[in-house]
């Protein structure tokens, strides 16, 4: 299906233009054709006529001259003016008497002549085509001694008339050539012009980014108004079908927490009071997974809330970075401590703009303290953390920064990390790989550009947020 669909598309312009052309071209052959027949015909018939006329005339002379031949300057005078050869032979009544050639072409076998009546046709004399004529007609002379049939053959080159034909095709050919590149040259720029809604509808469509499904408004010609239509039609229905998603998961992890934070109590509740070494084995695993699923069951939460259509229910307000960041830094240095990490905040506003408009505190806690996890959590004992905040200028908007001089992130990695359940290492941690998906979806709400890079002298890793102003 899919390449059905894309040899459709390539080839509508190739499509439409043969549907033009080759009924163009074939038209043009048609025409040509036609005009070949038709000229050369025209031409036979003025041939024709001039022979009946030849030979009337020269069987006059003949018969009145008793059998001469035409004079020599009477010859010259018909090949001037006609431009062909002109043979002849005439015979009296039964064969008597025979003047001009005797070795013209005989009129084909089986036909008989009927007095009077003219018959043509093509013959080759002398290594040339020759048209000819042959009549039958009565002569009572009274002032010669001939009576009876006489019998005229006339032929004549056809030199002249095929040069009338070739020079008229050969016009012909040349006005229907320019007439089919000009066509040509026509049915492109239509074709380009009439394929130009199309081209900005596919632009239009190449610009959405994966979470804008509002519907297509461009203009469209009434032909692709029905696709644009089932096309608005079919996004709304993503758009309600991934709002539907997103409340469903959002509600799922919502309903898991109660129960897991219960469990995780009442596990605790059991550690403290179990005194058996098994058991407190196990109760400590029961902990440990109970913590981990209901992390999980958070960031579930939490991506459901920045993606694209939860993001629309959150609200945005003036938000101070600085704060923020102090204190999402602060409440970790414990869990920083434990691990042997050491976590710092560097403030770097100096008096700055450290505040954006529009700002969603819980989603930007979530995002830092994620960054912060991971720095701990992947970093070796006596890691150094440093959280960052570059105050904003007139052009830029203020950065936030998480540098770690950890194992870091390999540069090909750095992709793919971003994407939802992405770990690079199975083992370590505790994590389920969204904790970068929801930095980035949080950066994207937040519309700030969200890079990876090398820590401090190419060791470890740098996550930098740039704010927009
Ligand atoms: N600061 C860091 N140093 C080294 N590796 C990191 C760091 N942060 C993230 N990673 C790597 O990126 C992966 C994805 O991170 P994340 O999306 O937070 O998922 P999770 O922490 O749940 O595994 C992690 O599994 C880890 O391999
Ligand atoms: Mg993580």
């Amino acid at each position: 299906m899919n390449e059905n669909a894309t040899a459709i598309s390539t080839s509508l312009r190739a499509r439409l233009l043969r549907w033009l052309l080759l009924p163009g071209f074939l038209l043009t052959f048609g025409l040509l054709a036609k005009n070949y027949l038709t000229v050369s015909e025209m031409a036979n018939r003025i041939q024709d006529r001039l022979l009946v006329a030849l030979a009337v005339t020269i069987s006059e002379h003949a018969i009145n001259s008793g059998g001469d031949l035409l004079s020599r300057d009477i010859e010259l005078l018909l090949e001037q003016f006609t431009r062909e050869n002109t043979y002849y032979r005439v015979q009296g009544p039964d064969g008597a008497f025979v003047t001009g050639d005797f070795g013209l072409p005989r009129l084909p076998e089986g036909v008989t002549l009927e007095p009077g009546v003219p018959h043509f046709y093509n013959a080759h004399y002398r290594n040339e085509d020759v048209r000819a004529v042959t009549m039958k007609y009565l002569v009572a002379n009274p002032s010669s001694n001939i009576y009876g049939w006489v019998i005229i053959d006339v032929s004549q080159t056809r030199r002249e008339r095929d040069n009338l034909i070739y020079d008229e095709l050969l016009g012909s050919t040349t006005d229907f050539l320019v007439l089919m590149f000009l066509g040509g040259v026509f049915a492109w720029i239509g074709v380009s012009r009439g394929l130009a809604p199309l081209r900005r509808l596919q632009q239009a469509i190449r610009r959405r980014s994966t979470d804008d499904l509002r519907p297509i408004r461009h203009a469209m010609p009434k032909e692709v108004t029905e696709v644009v239509k089932s096309l608005n039609a079919l996004l709304a229905r993503l758009e309600s079908s991934i709002t539907a998603n997103q409340r469903f998961i959002a509600d799922a992890s919502h309903q898991l927490r109660t129960p897991l934070a219960t469990v995780q109590a009442e596990a605790e509740w059991a550690l403290r009071n179990a005194s058996n070494p098994e058991d407190r084995q196990a109760l400590e695993r029961i902990v440990d997974q109970t913590r981990q699923t209901a992390r999980l069951a958070s960031q579930l939460l939490n991506l459901a809330r920045v993606s694209p259509e939860g993001r629309k229910a959150v609200r945005y307000e003036k938000t101070d970075l600085l704060a923020l960041a102090a204190s999402v830094t602060s409440g970790m240095v414990r869990q920083a401590i434990r691990h042997d990490i050491d976590l710092g905040f560097d403030d770097q506003s100096e008096g700055m703009n450290c505040q954006i408009e529009t700002g969603n505190e819980v989603l930007l806690q979530e995002m830092l303290s994620n960054l912060i996890d991971n720095a701990i959590v992947y970093g070796t004992p006596g890691t150094i953390v440093t959280v960052r905040l570059i105050g904003g200028g007139v052009a830029v908007g203020p950065v936030l920064e998480v540098e770690d001089n950890g194992p870091g992130i390999p540069k090909e990695d750095r992709k793919a990390v971003l994407e939802r359940f992405v770990r690079l290492d199975e083992q370590n941690g505790q994590g389920c790989g969204l904790g970068l998906a929801i930095v980035r979806e949080v950066a994207d709400a937040h519309r700030a550009r969200l890079t990876l890079e090398d820590g401090k002298d190419g060791k470890g890793l740098k996550v930098r947020i740039e704010f927009p102003l």
